[in-house]
């Protein structure tokens, strides 16, 4: 009865809190920078990730990658020690920002690094550090109907995207210098919002493709997907 109680004044201080918070003019959504799609790409293009990661395109969504306490901003550093658990991943479509049109199409986020094991000498490149499926388009307003009444939990339930291949936290070697790690978001080519069959790479080195610079292009190429987003930190080993 208490545990219940508790609840609905949970739920009521919820309602006042977003009542209280509805913005009086209209809020930027995230970072400026990350807002211009055009920004993305000359900053891609500027950290030559386009053309060496990925051939060019000009972004239609935007990306926020969120760990616990650092967030990703197009070509920030952060320390590989923030980097250890698998970050929220935000979705936006800035010309519909509402989501009211958002589409049942679903998104696949990657993670690779294009500097293994140091950019100078990238015999490894590219290694795989993620591939997730099913990620979909966040919705930005937040419905002021008393939701929170029947149910404030659902706020909290949405789960994270499924895996294809674990995340594994950049751990860029010792002396090795600025890693780049490039979040690419790709939908399928032919628009389909059927599940995808994704292949898995056989191994992170390479991407499985057993060729030096062989990477996320290649298998993306391989699951006719076009990206639509991208983000990217770097990151180093303390000891250089
Ligand atoms: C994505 O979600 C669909 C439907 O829930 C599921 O069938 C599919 O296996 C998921 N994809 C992955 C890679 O888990
Ligand atoms: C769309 O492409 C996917 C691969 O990305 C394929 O599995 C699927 O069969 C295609 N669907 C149609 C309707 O062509």
């Amino acid at each position: 009865m208490l545990a219940k109680t508790c609840t609905a004044l949970a739920s009521l201080q919820l309602f006042f809190r977003i009542v209280t918070a509805i913005p009086i003019k209209q809020q930027p959504l995230g970072h400026i920078a990350s807002s211009n799609v055009q920004t993305v790409r000359d900053e891609l293009k500027k950290a030559e990730i386009i053309p060496t990661v990925i051939d060019d395109f000009l972004p239609s969504l935007t990306l926020s990658v969120s760990w616990s306490k650092k967030d990703a901003d197009l070509g920030n550093t952060l320390k590989p020690k923030h980097l250890q658990d698998e970050p929220t991943i935000t979705l936006h479509d800035d010309t519909n920002p509402d989501g009211s049109a958002a589409s049942e199409m679903t998104y696949i986020i990657t993670l690779t690094d294009p500097d293994a094991p140091s950019r100078d000498n990238p015999e490894w490149s590219e290694m795989c550090h993620w591939i997730a499926a099913n990620v979909s388009l966040s919705q930005m307003t937040i419905s002021i109907l008393p939701i929170p009444f029947l149910g404030a939990k659902e706020y909290g339930t949405k789960s994270g995207p499924d895996d294809v291949m674990e995340y594994k936290p950049p751990g860029p070697p010792p002396k090795t210098g600025k890693h780049r790690y490039v979040f690419l978001v790709f939908a399928p080519k032919n628009g389909t919002m059927e599940p995808l069959d994704l292949s898995k790479p056989k191994d992170r080195q390479h991407w499985g493709t057993g060729e030096e610079r062989g990477g996320v292009k290649d298998w993306a190429e391989k699951n006719e997907l076009v990206p639509v987003a991208a983000n990217f930190i770097y990151s180093k080993n303390k000891k250089q």
